[in-house]
């Protein structure tokens, strides 16, 4: 399914997505049913799940202590699920080529530029970024916009903790982040389907919320390249879009960043993108969501929560009207 949607002529992947991962659902459905009813079939089903779980072997482990306060309890996503169907353009805009093509990313050496309205602007290398705050694990849930969503463990901590570091100006309002655009490494930097690089942002008291997130890692390890290695924003109440991966500049800004989504689609995609299941997207509802590895294809799709379930943030939006401020 492709629908014409972006200024910019060129069909919208967002919406391409639904029919590939609904018949890999019902060959899974298919696979699980003929398990049924045979002990050796009902085995290999087991062990199939038990590998869907696992992590991959050769990753660097990263240790964190669980943080009781960000755990949802709802069951997690399949490591394979998490790490084979991802969104990161800089490497194609189909589900598998992120994981397909990301091993030309090199995650080390990495830094960070911190810049713009900041009292101490920096550069922070891995190691820096790996020491600044203790390494906390928080099970997230991830909405994307297409209306897909998983529950994944992060490693990291709170993004407060590297503001605090640089201490903003009065006049930083914003904050931008700002993803690597290599075509050496990323091949799909070499195609128009978004302006590069690829760039995010928030308000700065959003960015000040204990929950956005700097992750450095998932399933107690580094992160995989396909999920934005070796650091990325996690926002858990906003569409997926806005926790921009493989970031090396952090700006602080006095005026409201441009980012890759609203500048190729401003009617679609809007600066806050809050999960709202009240404001639908202009070509598809936003009230229900399908959980990835649970949603066969006679599955239910749940109910998308206000702010994907995370009220706690709402005081921060006080006042305004969310349907203008989508
Ligand atoms: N960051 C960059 N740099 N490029 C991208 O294409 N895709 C976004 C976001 N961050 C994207 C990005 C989208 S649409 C989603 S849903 C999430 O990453 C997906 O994160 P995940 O692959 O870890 O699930």
């Amino acid at each position: 399914m492709l629908i014409k949607s972006h200024s910019n002529g060129i069909d919208s992947p967002f919406a391409s997505e639904i029919t590939p991962r609904e018949i890999f659902e019902a060959r899974r459905t298919f696979i699980k049913q003929m398990a049924v009813g045979s002990i050796a079939g009902t085995a290999l089903f087991e062990m199939a799940n038990r590998a869907a779980f696992a992590q991959s072997p050769n990753a660097q482990k990263l240790a964190a202590k669980p943080n009781p306060a960000y755990v949802v309890m709802d069951k997690q996503t399949p490591y394979t699920d998490a790490t084979t169907y991802n969104n990161f353009y800089e490497f194609g805009t189909d589900k598998s080529d992120p994981a397909q093509y990301a091993g030309s990313l090199k995650p080390r050496p990495w830094t960070i530029a911190i810049e713009g309205e900041v009292k101490k602007p920096m550069t922070l290398d891995l190691d820096a970024l790996l020491k600044l705050a203790p390494l906390e694990e928080r099970i997230y849930r991830l909405r994307c916009v297409e209306g897909w969503s998983m529950v994944i463990p992060w490693v990291g901590y709170s993004l407060s903790a590297l503001l605090k570091k640089v201490e903003p100006t009065g006049n930083a309002k914003y904050v931008e982040f700002v993803s690597l655009a290599d075509k050496k490494q990323m091949p799909g930097v070499n195609s128009p389907v978004l302006e590069w690089p690829y760039v995010e942002g928030l308000r700065i008291d959003e960015a000040n919320h204990p929950l956005a997130m700097l992750a450095l890692g998932m399933y107690g390890e580094v992160l995989p390249n396909q999920n934005g290695a070796p650091v990325r924003i996690v926002l858990p109440w906003k569409y997926g879009f806005k926790s921009a991966k493989s970031i090396v500049k952090i700006r602080f800004t006095k005026e409201q960043p441009r980012t890759a989504w609203n500048v190729s689609a401003p009617q679609e995609y809007g600066f806050y993108s809050n999960v709202n299941p009240n404001v639908d997207h202009p070509r598809w509802s936003q009230a229900t969501e399908r959980r990835i590895g649970e949603d066969g294809l006679f599955t239910r799709k749940r109910k998308t929560l206000m702010f994907n379930g995370y009220p706690e943030v709402a005081p921060l939006y006080a006042g305004m009207d969310l349907k203008k401020f989508y």
